[in-house]
């Protein structure tokens, strides 16, 4: 959940205030829990804000932390995700 934390604090406010609203930020966190987006197909809708390997690692190993979880905890994390997605605190970037 921490590193949930991170993902969310480090893209809200790029992507919120880039008026796209919050949906890459959707579909990035949606992905980072879904097990049929495939590895590559995940950092390629990454490649942007990727510049090294040891990025592209990070990120690899970040989301294995996700995929390991169980279905309730990413069910959990989900619905913890909307929850903030339809918060004030994001409408207010
Ligand atoms: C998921 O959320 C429910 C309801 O808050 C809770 O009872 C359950 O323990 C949570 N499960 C996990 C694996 O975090």
């Amino acid at each position: 959940m921490k590193l949930a934390m991170v993902l969310m604090l480090v893209a809200l406010p790029v992507y919120c205030s880039a008026g796209s609203g919050c949906s890459y930020l959707e579909r990035v966190i949606s992905d980072t829990s879904d097990s049929s987006v495939t590895a590559d197909v995940y950092l390629a809708s990454l490649q942007e804000y990727i510049s090294s390997d040891d990025t592209t690692q990070a990120i690899k190993e970040l989301r294995e932390c996700f995929l390991k979880q169980s279905e309730e905890t990413l069910e959990n994390f989900s619905v913890f995700m909307q929850v903030t997605y339809n918060s004030k605190l994001c409408a207010a970037f």
